[in-house]
């Protein structure tokens, strides 16, 4: 419901004044997903984003989705794309030593992973939102989130053509990403930040050559970690740790081929496919959880409330899970069961420690610390063989990659 008159208040004036149950800010696939299971539940949303949906299309992000993420994709009705156009992967490769070892998911855990790029997830969604009616506002500006601290939240910004907009809404989540703003509303004094850097980043590439390898590959070298992922038959994605003060447009195609390699390299002879490099990024990262994740009206989801080292690939399903938790209370608490919030954080946190344990673990396995002795990366090399060497290591890692059930981590 759109009331044309304007309204101001010591805020300033607005143009339009819209009033739904949940108001969205960030329309990633978290606040998209979101928006898609409360409208299958009978509940209005209006989400807004400062981005634009061509720039959040064309942002290449991490690629694999974990069984119960491509499930609920599915199974709710946002898309079957994956099934078709992604790509099942039954396992893995570490390789370290020179030598590969495959972790067979299938085998271990009975699960696969789907390797399906989160702007695919994101074009789904947006898709689907186009095609259920829902509101969703891209490109905005000046978002102001007001008065969470009462039953009557708003939500106001600037439209593309200057329109001043607002929201009242009986909540607000906030799933605007690892710069949150909506974090921030949680007051100093009552919100705990726990983080963890990491003394380097991932250098990304996409490049034009065949696939190297079937599955992902996971490389632990002397000279540093580097991962093998895959697009398509001709695009393939690749990430090299890499110092996070470098410039990407210092690395010529040369050397980022000839530091690839180095970090593949083995006894068996294994070499990358090669070809031109057509994007480079530097991707700095971090361990990161912000709690409380409910203050009052105001529900934070995704990264806006924690973020992980990309290693493992869990953040997109993170996010995923946590509004999956979120839609299903907030339809409990706008029936009138307002106490069914606070399980939210239970639930969420829950498999969030696990995930931040897990990236943490996978992280510290795999990559050279800068300045690290003989010792360490031998140590590096006796977990690795621990891991790889028993049913019980290779199943310990299938069971956190594929994804833990949601019935173990409620
Ligand atoms: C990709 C990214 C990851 O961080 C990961 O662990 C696996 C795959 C990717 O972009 O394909």
């Amino acid at each position: 419901m759109t009331s044309p008159s304007p309204t101001a208040d010591d805020h300033g004036e607005v143009d339009t004044v819209t009033e739904v149950p949940v108001a969205i800010v960030g329309a990633g696939p978290a606040g998209l997903l979101l928006a898609h299971l409360l409208g299958r539940a009978g509940v209005e949303t209006v989400a807004i984003d400062t981005r634009t949906r061509e720039e959040i299309e064309s942002t290449h992000r991490a690629g694999i989705l974990e069984a119960d993420a491509a499930r609920t994709l599915v199974e709710t009705g946002v898309s079957d794309r994956i099934l078709r156009e992604g790509d099942e992967h039954a396992g893995i490769e570490l390789r370290f030593g020179g030598r590969a070892h495959r972790i067979d998911f299938q085998d271990l855990v009975g699960e696969s992973v789907w390797l399906y790029p989160q702007t695919a997830v994101f074009v789904d969604l947006a898709d689907a939102r186009d095609r259920d009616g829902g509101t969703v506002h891209f490109g905005t500006s000046g978002t102001e989130v007001l008065d969470v601290e009462s039953d009557r939240p708003r939500m106001r910004w600037t439209g593309p053509d200057g329109t001043r907009h607002e929201v009242r809404a009986r909540y607000v989540v906030g799933a605007d990403g690892s710069r949150s703003q909506c974090r921030e509303l949680v007051p100093a004094d009552h919100r705990t930040q726990h983080a963890r850097e990491y003394p380097f980043a991932w250098f990304g590439i996409m490049a034009e050559a065949p696939k190297s390898a079937p599955e992902l590959v996971y490389a632990h070298s002397e000279h540093g970690f580097a991962l093998i992922s895959q697009r398509t038959e001709s695009v393939q994605r690749m990430y090299f740790q890499c110092d996070p003060d470098d410039d990407p447009a210092a690395w010529s195609d040369d050397r980022i081929w000839t530091t690839l390699q180095a970090r593949v390299a083995g006894e068996d002879g294994f070499r990358l496919l090669e070809g031109p490099v057509l994007e480079r990024t530097v991707l700095r990262f971090r361990s990161f959880v912000q709690e409380p994740m409910r203050w009052g009206s105001l529900l934070l989801a995704g990264d806006a409330a924690h973020t992980v080292p990309p290693t493992g690939a869990r953040g997109l399903n993170l996010a995923l899970h946590d509004v999956t938790v979120l839609a299903e209370v907030l339809v409990e608490a706008l029936g009138g069961t307002d106490a069914a919030l606070d399980d939210y954080q239970r639930r969420a946190l829950r498999r969030v420690w696990r995930a931040q344990n897990f990236s943490y673990w996978m992280t510290q396995l795999l990559h050279a610390a800068p300045g690290g002795s003989s010792f360490d990366l031998r140590r590096q090399l006796g977990e690795l063989d621990n891991v790889v060497s028993t049913r019980a290591g290779r199943t310990y890692l299938a069971e956190q990659y594929t994804g833990w059930p949601t019935r173990d981590t409620d």
